[in-house]
């Protein structure tokens, strides 16, 4: 069998697959999901493109899309997320070879150029029977934008020419569109017509998914994992809460103890980040715009305070807004001498790069991939983790199998609720009922030796709620 893919270097795909076996006994949700549909395979015929971090974790996860039945291609979400071993396994498959390759074509590698990366994505949605994906499972929504925008541009019959305020990333988007769009003109349509759904991992995405149903622009029905309660209240916080800190060793090795760190945003991500630098034992300032984050963030016994008052006396920051512009150049020359400077939101936009590069007289002295130090023109200077991409994935390897196989779980238990239930979700976007989200907890809970207290019929009567679940009304907050 022979099949498309672009990776490094399929030699890692031994390692990749003994970290593969490893990571599967981590992620009991995703074993236990394999084990339950195995005989039904709810996905056969689903053509799942996926556009996720190509990680270990996610690794399993495509294998358990494939072990359901479904067709899959896959890129990474940033360029420099790729784990190239877990790229190479997946490629290789559990029964090939490194030159008989029998696994999913993958489209990823770490350190891919933006047009590479965006290329990638082109890659993923074609496929090459001259077919197209009928399901794309997504993080941060590139591959949701890339139909979107092109079919848009296909009705308009024309993709608009470059404007000078447009970033250099989206300026890259409109080239892939006007390629693709000439070689093979009405494709994105089709792929917007034959998309089922989406189910999308992240804030970002799932923020970018409202605001096109309400602007009446979403194509297809979406499924916003994120917000299942084992998926934001879990990865996003208890997920960062571990990655922050490898991300920051691994990059820097500074000693954390008693140095001042920054986190920008109190929300799930940044409430795991603050934790964890507490409990390395720094002093953590938090910055918010909502009451609501920056009381809670003070009650839980955080200085919260404004970039600007703080920007020079702060060691370590790291944005986790999901909002742009939060770091800028200013603040970056107003730090002290080596501060470390890291974003772990979904896009590269919190810390104003371009700002900082157009500085008079600025100089960066790469000191190993993804970690640059920036020297200004007074001699002092700042480093700048995974150029302000998402440091956990860029710097280290993102969050560990375990709290992965309830995000991952709620993704694969989404696509086959999209994939087999089409008509029950008209086009819009929503989150998975209660009882699944609870179903995805139970899954984990052996692992970790919970033993969990049962309702006794009187008890379940008393509040109101069934024996077997679901035991909170969706406006319950967790
Ligand atoms: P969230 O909405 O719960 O939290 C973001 C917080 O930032 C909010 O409380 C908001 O009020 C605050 N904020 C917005 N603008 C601000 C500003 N100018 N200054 C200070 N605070 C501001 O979102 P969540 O779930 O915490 O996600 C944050 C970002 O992290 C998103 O981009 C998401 O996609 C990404 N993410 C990254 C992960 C990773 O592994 N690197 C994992 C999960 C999410």
């Amino acid at each position: 069998m022979s099949f498309d893919f672009k990776v490094a270097d399929l030699a890692l795909a031994e390692f990749g697959r003994k970290e593969i076996r490893l990571a599967e006994h981590e992620m009991p949700g995703l074993m236990a999901t394999r084990a339950e549909y195995a005989a039904s395979q709810p996905l056969r015929g689903a053509r799942i493109m996926g556009s996720l971090h190509m990680t270990i974790q996610t690794a399993v996860l495509i294998e358990t899309l494939v072990a359901l039945g479904a067709d899959v291609r896959w890129v990474s979400c940033n360029i420099f997320s790729t784990q190239d071993h877990a790229a190479a396994a997946v490629v290789v498959g559990p029964n090939g070879t490194k030159d008989d390759p029998k696994g999913v074509p993958v489209f990823a590698w770490k350190g891919e150029t933006l047009e590479e990366y965006w290329w990638c994505t082109d890659q993923a949605l074609a496929w090459p029977d001259g077919g197209y994906p009928n399901m794309i499972l997504d993080d941060g929504g590139d591959a949701t934008l890339l139909v979107h925008k092109g079919a848009q541009f296909e009705e308009a019959g024309a993709v608009p020419a470059t404007d000078p305020s447009d970033s250099e990333e989206y300026a890259i988007v409109l080239d892939t569109l006007r390629s693709t769009i000439a070689a093979a003109p009405g494709r994105w349509s089709a792929t917007a017509k034959s998309v089922k759904g989406v189910t999308e991992e992240t804030t970002t995405g799932v923020h970018r998914l409202y605001e096109m149903a309400k602007a009446g622009t979403l194509a297809f029905p979406a499924i916003n994992v994120n917000d299942s309660v084992t998926k934001s209240k879990f990865d996003n916080k208890y997920g960062c809460r571990h990655s922050v800190i490898d991300g920051l060793n691994r990059a820097t090795d500074v000693l954390i103890g008693g140095k001042v760190a920054l986190v920008a945003g109190y929300g799930d991500v940044g409430k795991g980040c603050a934790d964890a630098l507490r409990g390395q034992g720094a002093r953590v300032i938090v910055t918010e715009i909502d009451p609501i984050c920056a009381l809670q963030a003070a009650m839980d016994g955080f200085q919260v305070s404004t970039l600007d008052d703080v920007v020079g006396i702060a060691d370590i920051f790291v944005t986790t807004t999901g909002n742009f512009n939060i770091i800028t150049a200013a603040h970056m020359a107003a730090m002290k001498h080596q501060a470390i400077v890291s974003n772990i939101g979904h896009f590269d936009n919190e810390i104003d790069m371009a700002g900082l590069g157009k500085i008079a007289g600025i100089e960066k002295i790469n000191i190993k991939p993804q970690v640059d130090e920036w020297v200004f023109p007074d001699g002092h200077s700042i480093i700048v983790l995974a150029e302000g991409r998402l440091m956990n994935l860029g710097c280290a390897t993102g969050h560990p199998s375990f709290v992965m196989s309830n995000s991952f779980t709620n993704q694969v238990i989404a696509q086959i609720e999209l994939f087999t239930k089409t008509e029950e979700y008209p086009l819009g976007v929503y989150v998975l009922p209660k009882h699944l989200d609870e179903k995805v907890a139970r899954l984990h809970l052996d692992a970790l030796g919970v033993k969990l207290t049962e309702l006794t019929k009187e008890q379940a009567d008393y509040i109101g709620v069934p024996v077997e679940g679901p035991y909170k009304a969706d406006h319950y907050r967790y």
